[in-house]
């Protein structure tokens, strides 16, 4: 059997503070400190505890050629070895084409553990993914918070007696001359949206978004405004957004609570196709409660009619961005530029909308099907008709279509 490590791995000698109950009675230093090593790789997707056998079995494999398996146990104890198979950390290579067709079938029909742990080490290596930014990806996701595991956030008075006055809105910088006075700004055609965009907490459970919002808010802000030919079979989508390399790799998958004439349930929305395509039907109750399943039970936002998650494709941005330093945060910016967009078209129609980051990513890829390598779940964004406030502004626009009505 030939071996080779993991694709990506960190180890952390993570530090954990607790309480010396004897130094407490004792009347001396009450703060003991304890250190342990963890490893940390993206295509495991957990962290593992590792001591210094395995640092230096870890330290001795090679993570691109395969080595004969008798070679490392001439220095590293065979029971070392198999806890790294084990884990994943150390990979077993299939003995022969034949057995690796084996493992590939397999995988549909019941693999092996060590034969699903290579696939996973190897589907992260065809992504592309930068070590360290397939580490901050695969580690910054969320499972099951909710808001009796701390998503509930303090209030600013609460925040200003934990930790004082925050620095200042502004900071002051010195330059090598005054400052040099600018014009107000002049009106523009853009102010209507910009100075009436803003986040809503304040969604109407009463109230369905009409078809035509919702179609629009999808098509101008993720829709193809235009298709370009950049090669035989290579295209690229031109949207109302920027993108990192013209790529577009964030796609829009779309919660939908309360749209006139959209059952509830999940969606695909085809950027080219301007269709939406039906995942997982689902009742108003099960709706809400993947809304805010989603969004780690902020029921503040959980109400809006309409939500999207945000999912970067690794492979369509990886694809030219190999092994980038800037790839991972090009990505994320992407995802930015497109909850502006949403958030102005939003305001456009006289309604609130929202963004956060503080998702159950793992509950998402799990609702969805998606696997955090390939896929990155980066943001949800949403929209609603809201209780009170922006109502004048939505019969602004959309005064004749019923908007803020009880859905049919
Ligand atoms: C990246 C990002 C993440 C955000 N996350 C949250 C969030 O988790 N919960 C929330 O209620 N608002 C969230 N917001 C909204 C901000 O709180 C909001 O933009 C801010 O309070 C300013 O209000 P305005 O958008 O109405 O100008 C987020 C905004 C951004 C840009």
């Amino acid at each position: 059997m030939k071996l080779r490590r993991c694709a990506v791995l960190y180890l952390e000698p993570r530090e954990e503070l607790d309480i010396d109950w004897a130094a407490l009675f004792a009347g001396t230093s009450t703060l003991a400190a304890s250190t342990r090593w963890l490893a940390l790789a993206p295509h495991l997707d957990r962290e593992i505890e590792v001591d210094a056998a395995d640092l230096a079995a870890l330290g001795a494999v090679g993570a691109s050629v395969w080595t004969e398996r008798d070679t490392v146990l001439r220095h590293h104890d065979a029971a070392v070895v198999d806890r790294l198979l084990g884990h994943g950390l150390l990979l077993a290579q299939a003995q022969q084409e034949q057995e690796q067709e084996q493992a590939s079938q397999q995988e549909q029909s019941g693999a092996g553990p060590l034969d699903i742990l290579r696939a996973r080490d190897e589907t992260l290596r065809a992504q592309h993914w930068r070590p360290l930014a397939a580490l901050a990806h695969t580690f910054s996701r969320w499972r099951d918070v909710r808001s009796d595991t701390g998503m509930e956030a303090p209030s600013f008075d609460e925040l200003l007696a934990r930790h004082g006055n925050p620095p200042p809105p502004v900071q002051q910088v010195t330059g090598s001359a005054p400052a040099v006075p600018l014009p107000a700004a002049e009106p523009g055609v853009l102010d209507a949206v910009l100075l009436r965009r803003y986040t809503g907490r304040n969604y109407d459970t009463g109230a369905s978004l009409p078809l035509a919002v919702a179609a629009r808010l999808l098509q101008r802000t993720f829709g193809a405004q235009e298709l370009r030919h950049v090669g035989p079979h290579a295209n690229v989508l031109k949207k109302t957004s920027p993108s990192g390399g013209g790529l577009h790799p964030v796609e829009a998958f779309v919660l939908v609570q309360r749209v006139a004439g959209l059952a509830p349930g999940l969606y695909h929305y085809h950027p080219l196709d301007n269709t939406l395509l039906p995942l997982r039907a689902a009742t108003p109750e099960q709706a809400a409660a993947l809304a805010m399943q989603m969004v780690a039970d902020q029921h503040w936002l959980a109400d809006a009619a309409l939500q999207v998650v945000m999912v970067g494709r690794v492979e369509r941005s990886f694809w030219k961005y190999r092994n980038h330093q800037k790839a991972y945060r090009a990505m994320s910016l992407d995802a930015g530029h497109l909850s502006q967009t949403f958030y102005l078209l939003a305001a456009e129609a006289g309604l609130p909308a929202f963004i956060t980051a503080a998702i159950n990513d793992i509950d998402i890829e799990n609702m969805l099907g998606l696997d955090h390598l390939r896929h990155a779940v980066i943001a949800v964004c949403g929209c609603g008709v809201a209780t009170t406030g922006a109502r004048e502004m939505v019969e602004l626009r959309y005064g004749e279509t019923g908007l803020g009505q009880a859905s049919a």
